[in-house]
């Protein structure tokens, strides 16, 4: 059952043209093209029985059409700021009726869509430039288990983005109207059932479970559990 997934998760996955090659900085594809970020998403969505998916920025739609092919079952919600970004995404998925593409603000798509649903899987990456709306996201976020795209994981191999002087990790949860005590990132040492093909920039993840049990996230083979310590809170005061 596992390997039909993980086989599946393959297989759409390098099927999906990476669009996004002529500007993002990790070459495109879906998720980064890193294969575990696909495979993690898959063990969430499974693990939380997720009848939803949204993604914040869908710039050319590489993610967006893996999701769209991967569970054609659940309604995809995207959206981007950029007009021309959105109308490619929605011409690039014209024949995947559970795709909606919005041109909209980040915060707005999942406050709209996600009270629609029981348990949304959000892929959060809008940013771009000095606009950067995760802190509104997450306040935004009930019922939902979110995954943070360019998060500081504490590891040299994996990315994460800074604005204004503030790093995409712990100090930015700190700011949230109700920090989680836990939250969770990618294990570096996870063993991986397939060969991650991306030797270029890989972005660190964070997953928070905003009114949701953190079982399924506990169990997760991709995922070490991390607490927001008193240094981080501070950091956010
Ligand atoms: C890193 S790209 C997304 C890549 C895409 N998710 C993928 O996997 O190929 C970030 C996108 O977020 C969009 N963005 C930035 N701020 C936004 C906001 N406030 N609301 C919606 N989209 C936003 C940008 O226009 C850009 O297209």
């Amino acid at each position: 059952m596992v390997q039909d997934r993980t086989s599946r998760t393959a297989d759409v996955f390098y099927r999906t043209w990476r669009a996004g090659a002529c500007r993002l900085s990790d070459g495109g594809g879906p998720f980064g093209f890193d294969i575990a970020v696909a495979l993690l998403a898959d063990e969430l969505i499974t693990g939380y029985g997720c009848d939803a998916i949204a993604e914040t920025g869908c710039f050319l739609g590489d993610t967006t059409a893996y999701l769209a092919r991967r569970y054609p079952q659940l309604p995809v919600h995207t959206c981007d700021i950029d007009p021309g970004f959105c109308a490619f995404t929605a011409r690039r998925l014209a024949a995947c009726p559970n795709v909606t593409v919005t041109c909209e603000d980040s915060p707005a798509l999942l406050a709209r869509a996600c009270p629609q649903y029981e348990r949304t899987f959000a892929f959060l990456d809008a940013h771009w430039d000095q606009d950067w709306p995760l802190l509104a996201e997450l306040d935004t976020l009930d019922s939902a288990v979110a995954l943070v795209h360019d998060f500081d994981i504490g590891h040299p191999r994996f990315s994460f983005d800074t604005y204004n002087g503030l790093a995409c990790g712990p100090p930015l949860l700190a700011r949230m109207t109700c920090p989680p005590e836990r939250y969770f990132v990618f294990d570096p040492a996870a063993v991986l059932p397939l060969p991650c093909l991306q030797t270029g920039r890989r972005a660190g993840i964070a997953v928070i479970t905003a009114g949701l049990d953190d079982q399924p996230a506990s169990a997760s083979r991709y995922l070490a559990a991390r607490s927001l310590t008193s240094a981080h809170a501070t950091a956010a005061s």
